[in-house]
């Protein structure tokens, strides 16, 4: 958790996550980010797309960073992998607006291709520079469940040795000492379905993304 402070003289600027305390809450975190330049992704993206959703939301999904679409129209999960994420959410019975939406990084990170602009993985650096913003808005969101969608989100969370493969869909319950956070569970990232090399794997993958979805859901009733 990170708390509202101010800069000790002379030091490196403080995140602009370290809102003070009588301004810690969405829309000025939204609107401070929207400022932010703590790595160098702000350059060459549209904006910053930070997280949506309910105030208080029992359910937080969590993305890699924006793309194409998200960064130009500011929202998260709005593009092609946020259509099959919003089938997936119908199947496994979760409503879209019940849930906060977000990234672990808040800017698109692209190299361009011919005139497209091509996905890049964020590196650790940008994950540790953008982090501050995702804790605050776990903070201020407080879900009872946090679905990490697809290996950028899971490692970023539950650390480096986390593996998708191995671990996707199991409920991690939060630890006793960890003072009441989220349970969470990693599953695959929609994108993965929509890259799926040929008909079978997408179906399988689609089917084990809803699956672990419906954990979500069931964990939120019980
Ligand atoms: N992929 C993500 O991880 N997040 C988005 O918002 C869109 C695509």
């Amino acid at each position: 958790m990170i708390t509202g402070g101010t800069a000790s003289s002379g030091g490196p600027a403080p995140h602009p996550a370290l809102l003070p305390d009588a301004r810690r809450d969405l829309p000025s975190a939204r609107t401070v980010a929207a400022g932010c330049t703590a790595c160098d992704l702000w350059a060459r993206a549209t904006q910053t797309v930070f997280g949506e959703g309910p105030d208080r939301a029992p359910l937080f999904l969590l993305g890699e960073q924006p793309g194409d679409r998200e960064d130009l129209e500011g929202h998260p999960f709005v593009g092609p992998a946020g259509e099959l994420l919003g089938r997936a959410l119908d199947d496994a019975g979760i409503r879209r607006e019940d849930a906060f939406v977000s990234n672990v990084v808040k800017h698109f990170k692209w190299k361009p291709q011919g005139k497209r602009r091509l996905h890049e993985r964020p590196n650790a650096a940008e994950i540790r520079a953008c982090r501050p913003w995702l804790d605050l808005e776990l903070e201020l969101v407080r879900p009872d469940v946090l679905v990490l969608l697809g290996a950028t989100a899971a490692n970023a969370v539950l650390g480096p040795r986390f593996r998708l493969t191995e671990s996707r869909g199991m409920l991690l319950e939060a630890e006793a000492d960890a003072a009441g956070g989220p349970a969470r569970i990693a599953t695959f990232h929609p994108s993965a379905v929509l890259r799926a090399r040929d008909a079978e794997s997408r179906r399988t993958t689609y089917e084990a993304l809803v699956a672990d979805l419906t954990v979500a859901r069931q964990r939120l009733a019980s």
